[in-house]
């Protein structure tokens, strides 16, 4: 793998395609600056990739559904000298059930951590990337974010939220430095379910990829610069399901999924 002396800053490091993602991009030797809320796994993982790569690994503790997070982590990096090069917008996490019956506070938080802090992060780590015209920001969004979503409705918005922004950063962006990319992935193996479903359990279980082979197929598409990275043959033609469907029959048949037990 080629090697690439940068500074990456990844949110949701602590488990799942976060974490996978953090390994590939130690893997080319960039230096990474790690964020979550869970700090025993971000230690583990950064003693791991230090004595693995021999690469620097700085641990930053936040949770994103304050909205103070963005600005004390901006900050704390400022403090301590550090350019961030490449952000990595990855923490993120849903709740499955109908929206009136789900607790609007844990609601408002999967807008304030999927929505607000990504745009935040975005604001914040952008312009010096424009004013060195060098850098790139890797989104991590969903399939959800092409499709209405019944029963997760404010995931997918999130996410719909997550894919619109990004394509837009994109094209302001062509023809500079910096590149923009939304990673898209598909029923993925790892914490995810659970954190959605903390509430009930569920019988039904989607064909999962890899958290690993979801990273490794999104940082790829980064470093070629795409503007969308789609995982999975079956994640490819569910993001172009809406050209060929009803929105009506999208919805039903979204709705029905997301509602079995
Ligand atoms: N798994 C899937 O099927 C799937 C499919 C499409 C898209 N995605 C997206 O992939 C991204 C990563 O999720 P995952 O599947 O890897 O799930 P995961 O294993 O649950 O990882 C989620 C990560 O987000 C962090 N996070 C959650 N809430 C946070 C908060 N309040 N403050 C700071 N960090 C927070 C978690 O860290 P702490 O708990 O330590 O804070 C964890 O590192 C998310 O944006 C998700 O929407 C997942």
């Amino acid at each position: 793998m080629k090697e690439i002396t940068e500074t990456v800053l990844v949110t949701g490091a602590s488990s799942g395609i976060g974490l996978e993602l953090a390994k590939c991009f130690a893997a080319e030797k960039s230096n990474l600056i790690l964020t979550a809320r869970n700090r025993d796994a971000l230690e583990k993982l950064a003693t791991q990739l230090r004595a693995e790569q021999g690469i620097s690994v700085e641990i930053v503790i936040a949770d994103l559904a304050q909205p103070e997070s963005p600005q004390n982590i901006f900050r704390e990096l400022q403090g301590r000298g550090t350019v961030v090069d490449v952000l990595v917008n990855n923490a993120g996490f849903g709740l499955h059930g109908e929206f009136a019956e789900l607790p609007l506070r844990r609601q408002m938080e999967i807008v304030q951590v999927n929505v607000a802090a990504l745009v935040e992060l975005t604001g914040l780590f952008l312009p010096e990337m424009r004013r060195r015209n060098r850098g790139g920001i890797l989104n991590v969004g969903s399939v959800a974010g092409f499709l209405p979503g019944p029963h997760m409705a404010v995931y997918y918005a999130s996410k719909a939220f997550v894919t619109s922004f990004s394509e837009a950063l994109h094209e302001e962006l062509r023809g500079t430095g910096v590149t923009v990319t939304n990673l898209c992935p598909g029923p993925t193996e790892t914490n995810f379910s659970q954190t959605a479903r903390s509430h009930r359990s569920r019988k039904v279980s989607a064909e999962k990829m890899s958290a690993a082979e979801v990273a490794r197929i999104g940082h790829y598409d980064f470093r070629r610069k795409a503007h969308f990275s789609l995982p999975g043959a079956g994640n490819k033609i569910l993001s172009i399901a809406p050209k060929f469907l009803p929105r009506a029959v999208i919805r039903r048949i979204v709705g029905r999924y997301n509602s079995l037990k």
